[in-house]
């Protein structure tokens, strides 16, 4: 069969990584376009991938009769309209998270994609993650007995783009840009019981010149089944990105970092090109990592989604799961701005964003 081809919407930050995910395992699909609005944008990330077409509007992407998988790498506040374009245009979709601003726009967007027949993929990494998949793996196992504690952390000192500290377009801060991540990681590796509560403890402590969304944030999930879930996220963390897991059961634990524990612990006076996501500088100690992507999962993550446009996987992570992660997101906003604790199924009619659960209370 042949490979799988891909147009990617955006060319900045999450969009490279996309195509040099497709070219690091590039048995299953390839990137035959890119779309962004910025002159020049597109351009330089198909010159550094080898892509033969560019576009400016998206929408001109999707009328190409061959592209079979768009995956949209923009700003959140634009995923639900995009998803259900390319739905219509008859596109595969890999939306990248956080899914959508309000559940009711990630409704629209499962059903979009239900009624068109395409796949709505969830572009959820630590899924793929091989030290995190290991660990679940082992808790499948039975290596840790029956787990009741599941954390999930993911911290910096903030995102590279304006759009992200503009609420408006991102829909929050910290939980909804990480809190995501850390829901996810919990909910998958418990085996997807449901949520039954979620608690969350959060603020701006270091960024209220930036943004009226949160920088600091811990969450607590409670799954049926009688499992915990600590999620905690900051932009407010100097060093450059950290990603962590601990998992406690009645017959084990395990601890999985995913920056430092594949690291060179280094100490340079003159510093070097590049140690990890984020990090300010290369000089003094620093902790770079080899093969980042391949250990972050998004090359496994991207051949994965090809492969169930081809029927050879069934979905690992969908539209369903981005819903249920973002119910969890509403809920944790809901819960900070109610000072207390918020049973699911939650539902929040007349949003705009998942902050106004937090900002409006
Ligand atoms: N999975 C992860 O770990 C991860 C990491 C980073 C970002 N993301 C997600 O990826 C998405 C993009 O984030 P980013 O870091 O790449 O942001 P970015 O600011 O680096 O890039 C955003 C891109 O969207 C493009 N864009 C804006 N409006 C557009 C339009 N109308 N049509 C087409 N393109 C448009 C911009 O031109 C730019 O290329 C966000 O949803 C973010 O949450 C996920």
């Amino acid at each position: 069969m042949s490979k799988v081809k891909v147009g990617i919407i955006g060319s900045q930050f999450e969009a490279d990584i996309h195509a040099a995910s497709f070219q690091i395992m590039p048995e299953e699909a390839e990137v035959v376009a890119v779309a962004s609005p910025t002159a020049g944008h597109a351009e330089d990330l198909a010159r550094r991938y080898g892509i033969p077409r560019v576009f400016r509007d998206y929408r001109d992407m999707l009328a190409e009769p061959d592209i079979e998988l768009v995956t949209i790498t923009a700003p959140n506040a634009l995923h639900r309209q995009m998803t259900c374009d390319a739905a219509r245009a008859g596109k595969h979709v890999v939306c990248e998270k956080p899914m959508a601003m309000t559940l009711a726009e990630a409704d629209e967007m499962i059903d979009a994609c239900q009624r068109a027949g395409v796949l709505l993929l969830y572009a959820e990494e630590l899924f793929f993650t091989p030290k995190y998949v290991k660990a679940k793996e082992m808790a499948d196992q039975g290596a840790f007995g029956k787990v009741h504690l599941v954390k999930q952390s993911e911290k910096h000192f903030g995102p590279h783009s304006a759009w992200f500290w503009d609420v408006e377009r991102s829909g929050g801060g910290v939980w909804m840009d990480m809190g995501c991540h850390g829901i996810a990681f919990c909910y998958w590796f418990l085996g997807r019981p449901k949520i039954e509560s979620v608690y969350c403890q959060m603020g701006t402590y270091v960024h209220r010149d930036k943004t009226a969304g949160e920088d600091e944030v811990i969450g607590i999930l409670e799954f049926a089944g009688g499992a915990l879930g600590v999620v905690e996220n900051s932009w407010a963390r100097r060093g450059g990105m950290d990603d962590r897991i601990e998992v406690y059961g009645d017959a084990g634990v395990t601890y999985g970092n995913l920056h430092m524990g594949n690291a060179l612990p280094t100490y340079s006076e003159r510093g070097y090109g590049y140690a990890v996501e984020k990090a300010p500088s290369t000089s003094g100690w620093s902790y770079p990592v080899f093969e980042e992507l391949w250990n972050y999962g998004f090359p496994q993550e991207m051949r994965h989604f090809a492969r169930c446009v081809r029927g050879k996987d069934s979905p690992q992570a969908t539209g369903q799961d981005g819903r249920v992660v973002l119910e969890a997101l509403c809920a944790g906003y809901a819960s900070a701005g109610r000072a207390s604790k918020v049973a699911l199924p939650f539902a929040c009619p007349g949003w705009q964003k998942p902050i106004d659960g937090w900002r409006r209370a």
